[in-house]
């Protein structure tokens, strides 16, 4: 401009270029902050699933199984930890048996019953329904001949009997005998909209007791050959205790596998089999009478050796360090 060789407007002209042509690059470098942290993250979901194998592709199809239900020498070491939460698990339970699970707080029982849906893959062995292994099954198609209550109930936002038919297609019929199976019938119809109860995800207007209710008939939809239920009565009173025994009852003449984690003798009344775990590793396996028996009146006793035996998991314990009978 000051030799002349240019009009003063060309010069702002070519300032106004220069900055929209480097624009783009002080955007990148404000913005490479993000662009790091986003190659990172990429880096850490590739290494993630790395390990994680397809399940997908053409497959034959399994029939709905019997349901005898075994754990082959399980083992089960979550990730980062030193010590398996369970370790030597071996045992059988036939087609249409109870099998109460007790243990102290901490010893495993949750995480076998996690197994024992296919939730979870031990670190060693097989967990078989049937005899194939569950966690090698289409998830897809294990889910309807499982029904799994969780410790801790998660119902999902919508309705109660969107929530009973586990969100499949809506068949009345299939909720209500489920509903009716698990005893809640008459209870969902004495909620403000009945089965169209709409389930919000903090929402106080279910009790807990309810809610664990509710999930006892998702489990039971469909009629599944295992019955998995993680202390299904936590939450409930005196009156839930009794109708859970009914439950137990019905689907013991409906021939369905049950494995019950409990800490009430009472829900043991329709047990076959009693699994005593203890750190991990199964303390006592077998038939209810032989795992649990002073709890039976019959056996007199001295009084001084005679422990009280209603409604406590005591006699269930004292006989922790009786060795699993197949192990013998
Ligand atoms: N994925 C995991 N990562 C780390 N630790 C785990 C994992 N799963 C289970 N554990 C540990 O394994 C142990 C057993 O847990 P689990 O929930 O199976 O016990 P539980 O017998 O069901 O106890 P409770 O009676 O209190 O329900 C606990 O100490 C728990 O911290
Ligand atoms: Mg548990």
């Amino acid at each position: 401009v000051l030799l002349g060789e240019i009009t003063a407007g060309a010069m702002i002209a070519a300032s106004i270029v220069m900055s929209r042509a480097l624009a783009p690059i002080e955007r990148a470098t404000g913005a490479w902050r993000g662009l790091v942290a986003a190659r990172q993250a990429r880096a850490n979901l590739k290494e993630l699933f790395a390990g994680v194998e397809s399940r997908g592709g053409e497959h034959v199809s399994l029939p709905r199984p019997e349901g005898s239900l075994s754990f082959e020498n399980v083992f089960y070491l979550p990730p980062g930890l030193e010590h398996p939460v369970l370790s030597g698990i071996d045992l059988e339970i036939e087609p249409g048996e109870n099998c109460a699970v007790v243990g102290p707080s901490g010893a495993g029982k949750s995480t076998l019953c996690r197994l024992a849906v296919g939730a979870w893959q031990p670190t060693r062995g097989h967990v078989r329904l049937g005899g194939a292994d569950v966690y090698d099954w289409d998830p897809e198609e294990l889910g309807p001949h499982i029904g799994y209550l969780p410790q801790l109930v998660d119902l999902l936002p919508g309705t109660v009997g969107q929530n009973i038919a586990r969100f499949q297609a809506l068949n009345s019929e299939a909720v209500i005998r489920a509903a009716k199976l698990a005893g809640i019938h008459e209870l969902v119809l004495s909620l403000p909209d009945g089965y169209e109860t709409e389930i919000a995800l903090h929402s106080r207007r279910i009790s807990l007791g309810q809610r664990q209710r509710l999930a006892l008939a998702r489990s039971l939809y469909g009629n599944p050959a295992l019955v998995v239920l993680d202390e299904p009565n936590a939450n409930m009173d005196e009156a839930g205790d009794r109708a859970m025994i009914e439950v137990l009852t019905r689907l013991k003449k409906l021939g369905t596998t049950v494995i019950i984690v409990t800490h009430h003798v009472s829900m043991m009344s329709c047990s076959d089999k009693v699994l005593v775990l203890k750190e991990g590793a199964i303390a006592a396996f077998g038939p209810r009478d032989q795992v649990i028996r002073p709890v039976r009146p019959v056996e007199t006793k001295p009084a001084t050796q005679a422990q009280p035996v209603t409604g406590s998991l005591q006699p269930a314990m004292a006989v922790r360090g009786k060795r699993h009978p197949t192990a013998e």
